[in-house]
């Protein structure tokens, strides 16, 4: 979808589909009021109505939406309602479509052309790259969209182009968590990262293979990848290392291409979609993507533990002990407490950038959903300024976050009698516990973690910018942190 900005109205612009955001409260337009009856336009969030002009105004069609109230109206308004706006688009077939603001931008010019082309671009997107056979209708996608406005068209294009860049980290991450793990498996995915290393000015990427992992000694990716054949990988993103006087974030993604449990197996139950296991790694590469598309002033390491959990008669086993990169020895509880193991080798190495923040995403425990849902992720965090950062960068972008404990006993939950600390606490206080594991691997540093479990991936979409399947949590309230960081 190419989209671009310029000045005009849209309803005196030729258009075969015009889109007008309208706010509910405010009358509509003189040149629309009579084309259709009152009642069927609120201008309630999200609600539309179709009408034929026939003339009466230069476009063929208008889609009414609804931001809600002026009042109410924020980022994530316009957000949502470009979405549904654009997927109603996509129905009429119409290749080049234009948008408008009834009466005056909703925000400031750039923050209005930012969320407007984040939820057009969220709202578009489909994951259709293994059908075949699709007829005209549903492979039908909207070419052209041009956003149109009276004045402040620099402000809302360089917004749009902002947007666009975020959106595409997003999407970035979508299509990962929704490839199948047999294309995605940790050598793919690193190749992956050497791709977006190439076609990304600004992000080097290097990859350790299985032979290195051994030779350095990372011991929790090893013992985790062991069973399958496809072997571990861990890989390093870096943007801005040249950069002088700038903080240095390290982001860790959990990047498991495939969690059937190992020996602890999984039920069959929904064990396909532990192709999404690797969600923390996808919002990494993400928010590496976009950091660098925007030039942010800072150093950012992404860093991803990449594994796939299989089993065979090689596999690790409950009771083993293993001896990690950081030499610190784990007592293997329950294999299927994996993630943990492999990113303590990654927050580990975290520590030799001497970070001014570590933040780890993964898809770590299913006690979170129990907890949160699939609206917020978990945040853990063991440093309360960093903690404030990220969730009101959840709360801008409604990547949302919600904060459970992670101090005084809370941090003893892992330890074990036998080896430095245990992979499995049992049912209670589950992510927490997990949380506590992961902090006795980052020394000193402000760490925080974020548990997507519940965020990463959507049976059923809960926003019109969600589809099915992946959703690319943890890349825009990464960006946003990010951005706050540098400003
Ligand atoms: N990848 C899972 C957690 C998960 C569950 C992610 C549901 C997404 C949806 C993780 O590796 C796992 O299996 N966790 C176990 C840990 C337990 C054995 C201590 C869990 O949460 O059940
Ligand atoms: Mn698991
Ligand atoms: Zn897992």
């Amino acid at each position: 979808m190419n989209i671009t900005t310029s000045t005009g109205d849209v309803l005196q612009t030729s258009s075969g589909l015009a889109i007008l955001l309208g706010f509910e409260g405010d009358a509509l337009p003189d040149a629309v009021a009579g084309l259709i009856e009152s009642s069927d336009f609120s201008g309630k969030a999200n609600k539309t109505a179709l009408v034929y002009p026939k003339g009466a105004v230069a476009p063929t069609r208008l889609l009414l939406v609804g931001l809600g109230t002026r009042d109410g109206v924020n980022a994530e308004a316009i957000r949502q309602a470009a979405a549904t706006a654009i997927r109603q688009a996509r129905t009429y077939q119409v290749a080049s479509v234009t948008v408008g603001f009834a009466g005056d931008l909703p925000l400031a010019a750039g923050a209005t052309g930012e969320a407007l082309v984040e939820g057009l671009e969220m709202g578009a997107y489909r994951y259709l790259q293994h059908r075949t056979g699709l007829s005209a209708d549903e492979s039908f996608e909207i070419a052209d969209v041009t956003i149109l406005a009276a004045a402040s068209v620099d402000e809302l294009a360089a917004g749009a182009t902002t947007g666009s860049i975020i959106a595409g980290g997003v999407l970035l991450a979508r299509d990962l968590v929704n490839r199948p793990g047999e294309l995605k498996t940790p050598p793919l995915l690193a190749d992956e990262a050497v791709a977006l290393g190439q076609r990304v000015d600004g992000v080097t990427v290097t990859v350790f293979d299985e032979v290195r992992l051994a030779e350095e000694g990372f011991g929790g990716i090893l013992a985790v990848g062991k069973a399958s054949d496809a072997k571990p990988r861990f890989i390093i993103f870096e943007y801005g290392a040249d950069l002088k006087d700038v903080p240095t974030i390290c982001l860790v993604g959990k990047g498991l291409t495939f969690d059937c449990g190992g020996l602890n197996i999984k039920g069959a139950d929904g064990m396909e979609s532990m192709k999404n296991d690797m969600g923390g790694s996808a919002a990494v590469f993400g928010a590496m993507q976009v950091v660098a598309q925007l030039g942010l002033p800072l150093h950012v390491v992404g860093l991803v533990p990449s594994a796939e959990n299989m089993i065979s008669g090689n596999a690790y086993r409950p009771g083993d002990i293993i001896t990690t990169l950081s030499g610190k020895t784990i007592e293997i509880l329950n294999t299927d407490a994996e993630g943990r193991v492999i990113l303590s080798d990654g927050l580990f190495y975290a520590q030799r950038y001497q970070p001014d923040a570590i933040i780890n995403l993964a898809t770590l425990t299913g006690a979170v959903i129990v907890a949160l849902g699939s609206i917020a992720s978990g945040l853990m965090a063991t440093n309360q300024p960093l903690a404030d950062k990220v969730k009101a960068a959840g709360d801008t972008t409604n990547d949302l976050v919600w904060q459970l404990p992670l101090s005084g006993d809370y941090l003893t939950l892992s330890n074990s009698d036998i080896a430095d600390l245990k992979n499995h606490v049992g049912r209670s206080a589950g992510s927490v516990g997990a949380a506590a594991f992961l902090a006795a691997f980052v020394g000193d540093y402000p760490f925080a973690h974020l548990d997507i479990a519940g965020t990463a991936w959507l049976d059923a979409p809960k926003k019109p910018y969600h589809s099915k399947g992946g959703t690319g949590s943890g890349v825009r309230l990464l960006v946003e942190y990010l951005r706050n960081h540098a400003a």
